[in-house]
């Protein structure tokens, strides 16, 4: 009798042993995964959000080149896309005056980030949500700050266009958006960032009236790169040098008395000319309405994912 209980308690601890080994493999093996959420003892029963991107924090010197960079102030809105413990925005609020929003899938690092903004005073600033970036609006925001990965800044690129403002910033620690070039980009503590500003669509004819004459102006947008022609009774003269940066547009027009450096602003459905040298300087007016397409991206690029890229 004494040997079969003995005998039953072995097979037991036995069985209690496979189970504890199996589940130290299970959790080692959610530990090695960088898309899990969490290694710890609950998840292995709690269901896990699967990550766009593994979590690694900005250290604080890379922080403080894309607030910079950026230039953010008081009254900017900062939405924080995949936010971690926030460090990125409880910094725009505490050293920069801004306020805004920071998102993460991970419930436990948005626990910290809302911790750590106590502790920073800027609690009543900003807001932290358990949330996919990829089902959060951008529209509200005049700063978007992203430490994601290459294909996840290209997938967000299109909203990016679409939702924000023009002339809202974009700063994106060490990856960069394929052909849409950064405006401006910096190194800090061994790491790049990159800004871009969101420019206003402007592709499409416009009314131009060169030197008192109606003239037609037909501009082709890729990105924040303008080119372009004005088509008048007498010819057709090429731009060149043609940007927008924001809502401000700027380029050269080559005319045969010489050439001309013109400077706008768009509003709307038109372009206020603050600079437009051997002429009065009447608006602009689109003609005919935007495409749609324009209105997202620019000419859709040949080879999306391909190229040379600037990280
Ligand atoms: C590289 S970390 C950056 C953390 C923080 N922004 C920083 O720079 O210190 C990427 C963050 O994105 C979060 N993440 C990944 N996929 C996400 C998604 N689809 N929606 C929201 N957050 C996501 C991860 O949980 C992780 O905290």
């Amino acid at each position: 009798m004494e040997r079969a209980i003995t005998g039953v308690r072995m097979h037991l601890a036995a069985a209690a042993l496979s189970l504890l080994m199996l589940a130290l493999l299970a959790l080692g093996a959610r530990c090695m995964s960088l898309t899990q959420t969490r290694c710890a003892w609950n998840s292995l029963w709690t269901a896990q959000p699967r990550l766009d991107v593994p979590y690694a924090g900005t250290r604080p010197e890379v922080i403080a080149a894309m607030l910079n960079l950026a230039a953010v102030r008081p009254g900017d809105h900062v939405i924080d896309l995949g936010t971690g413990d926030g460090r990125i925005l409880i910094a725009a609020a505490r050293d920069r005056g801004a306020g805004g929003l920071g998102v993460d899938l991970d419930p436990v690092l948005i626990r910290d980030a809302r911790a750590a903004a106590e502790r920073a005073g800027v609690a009543s600033r900003v807001r932290f949500h358990t949330q996919d970036l990829f089902e959060t609006a951008l529209g509200p925001a005049s700063v978007v700050t992203m430490f994601l990965l290459p294909e996840v800044n290209l997938r967000l690129r299109p909203r990016i266009l679409a939702e924000l403002e023009p002339g809202s910033r974009v700063v994106s620690h060490a990856f960069g958006m394929g052909e849409w070039q950064p405006d401006a980009a910096a190194r800090a503590g061994g790491a790049r960032v990159y800004l871009w500003v969101v420019p206003a669509q402007v592709s499409g004819a416009w009314q131009y009236a060169l030197d008192g004459s109606p003239s037609t102006l037909h501009l082709a947008q890729e990105y924040q790169r303008l080119s372009g022609r004005l088509e008048t009774g007498q010819g057709t003269y090429p731009i060149r040098q043609g940007f927008v940066r924001g809502t401000g547009v700027s380029f050269v027009l080559d005319l045969p008395g010489g050439s001309r450096a013109l400077q706008g602003q768009v509003q709307g459905n038109q372009i206020r000319w603050l600079q437009c040298p051997g002429a009065p300087c009447e608006p602009s007016t689109r003609l005919g309405t935007l495409p749609t397409s324009a209105l997202k991206e620019g000419p859709p690029p040949p080879a999306a994912l391909a190229g040379p890229r600037p990280w």
